[in-house]
């Protein structure tokens, strides 16, 4: 079955608590926290003092996906948050062996994020460094915004990679972000990939249980 982490970036910040709730009670497997610096995109989010409070309450896993320049930098305050996963770019400034050697020395899931234009080849060199639950996020849109169109051009790069996971051996997983819904996650999941990250269509459904299961399922 796929794991479903529910993306926040557009829940409604003055009800966090009950979205919280709805997230927990609709069976998703964890919460995905954008972050994001107004420089590596063109938008800004929220940090590691909204994680802080955010933390006060939520029991669910959090996966940190980090859309800033330096990421390397960030790595070891967000585990102190009780991140579970930390997905960085691989288009951002931090060295990848580097990035990926301080997440797990500070005990996470580490993520090589790739950005719909960049060519896969560009992380593979870094793979041998991840570990067995480690992961790879191949964005289904372009960073920084949610509630875009699915691009349906990742598909055939969610089939390279996991092809070339089987062909080496990795055990690795294939997250997938941006436009997911019912529709869109069949696609990513006959492509290979087995983490579905989802904003919009979870937080706006009317069931989102139903709506969860919709994922896991596919
Ligand atoms: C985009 C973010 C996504 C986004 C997903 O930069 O990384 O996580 O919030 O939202 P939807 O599902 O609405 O595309
Ligand atoms: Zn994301």
């Amino acid at each position: 079955m796929a794991k479903v982490y529910t993306s926040i970036l557009n829940a409604d910040w003055l009800h966090l608590t009950e979205v919280l709730d709805s997230i927990a009670a609709s069976g998703a497997d964890g919460v995905h926290y954008d972050v994001m610096d107004g420089c590596f995109v063109d938008n800004l989010s929220y940090g590691l003092p909204i994680l802080h409070s955010m933390q006060q309450y939520n029991r669910l896993p959090v996966d940190a996906h980090l859309m800033v320049k330096e990421p390397l930098r960030f790595v070891e305050r967000f585990a102190a948050e009780g991140t579970q996963m930390l997905s960085f770019h691989i288009e951002s400034d931090s060295e990848p062996h580097a990035t990926i050697a301080e997440i797990h020395r500070c005990g996470m899931r580490a993520g090589i994020a790739v950005s719909p234009n960049t060519p896969l080849e560009r992380a593979l060199p870094y793979l041998e460094r991840l570990q067995a639950e480690d992961f790879v996020l191949l964005m289904t849109v372009e960073p920084g915004w949610g509630k875009q169109a699915f691009i349906s051009e990742v598909l055939s790069k969610i089939e390279q990679l996991h092809t070339y996971l089987q062909t080496h051996s990795l055990p690795l997983h294939i997250q997938v972000d941006g436009g997911i819904t019912a529709e869109t996650a069949a696609l990513c999941r006959a492509a290979g990939a087995d983490y579905l990250v989802s904003g919009s269509y979870l937080l706006g459904a009317a069931d989102p249980k139903a709506a969860v299961a919709s994922l896991h399922e596919k």
